[in-house]
């Protein structure tokens, strides 16, 4: 199975930034049969970048999505206007669910819009510090998972990438808030778990689930050889050149 390394810029470079930025990232990497490199830059870069960017090296993701195709929605942008721009959209990211409250039905219907305008959404799941210390890490995998895909046919799952992101450990440089790969190992195995039980052993075992969450160089290792764990959705790290090709390189190591 193909590995993915999702580079999440969140609100962060200028439309030249970016544009400077992606050209550097290009020149330093290669076309990797098994690993899809993906970057999501901000929405105003997605259309520049989109004329850019060597589709053989890298692909595009935008970092959310308006789940209604088109209508009286100011400042809201679709993945039906997406189409053809990106070819990944991350959905339910937690600083969407929380910050700017992306509820449950949106996220499920966003899901639904990216597959309906060709593009593979990145659902990102994952429980919240006070979450997990109620002991509720598994209700929380087992609604946002099967809430975010009770859209999506048998056929169509195939083509969706889950991202496991513990809210907890989401940019920290805090060694005790990082999460540990036997953490990660049994989140993932559940969420299999639950895909096995909705849609089929044999598309449990296929789906591509990452694992995302204050990944850097020095941890990219141990987190891709977490079985089950077939790539990673990086924050801070994805925005420094060499820290996001030393990942990449790392992911290119394991898979050899
Ligand atoms: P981080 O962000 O790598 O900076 O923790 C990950 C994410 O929010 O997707």
């Amino acid at each position: 199975m193909k590995s993915y390394i999702v580079g999440n810029w969140k609100m962060n470079f200028t439309v030249g930034e970016s544009s400077v930025y992606l050209h550097k990232l290009s020149a330093r990497i290669h076309a990797y049969r098994d690993i899809e490199v993906v970057v999501a830059p901000s929405l105003v870069a997605l259309q520049p970048l989109s004329l850019q960017i060597d589709r053989k090296k890298l692909r595009l993701a935008a970092q959310t999505a308006n789940p209604r195709d088109f209508g009286a929605y100011t400042g809201e942008v679709s993945a039906a206007q997406l189409r053809g721009i990106v070819d990944y959209c991350i959905i339910g990211h937690s600083e969407r669910r929380q910050l700017f409250h992306e509820s449950d039905k949106f996220i499920r219907a966003a899901v639904a819009a990216t597959l309906r305008n060709q593009i593979k959404p990145i659902l990102c799941v994952g429980e919240t510090e006070t979450e997990r210390t109620f002991g509720e890490t598994f209700d929380v995998l087992r609604d946002q998972v099967l809430g975010g895909l009770s859209e999506v046919s048998a056929e169509e799952l195939e083509k969706v990438i889950i991202a496991y992101e513990p809210v907890w450990a989401i940019s920290t440089t805090s060694g005790a808030s990082m999460a540990s790969p036997d953490d990660i190992a049994e989140a993932v195995k559940f969420i299999r778990r639950i895909i096995a039980d909705a849609y089929g052993k044999e598309i449990s075992k296929s789906i591509a689930v990452l694992y995302g969450g204050s990944v850097n160089p020095d941890n990219a290792g141990a987190y891709l050889t977490i079985p089950g764990v077939n790539g990673l959705l990086v924050g801070g790290a994805s925005l420094i050149a060499d820290q996001f090709v030393d990942i990449i390189e790392t992911a290119k190591k394991v898979k050899s």
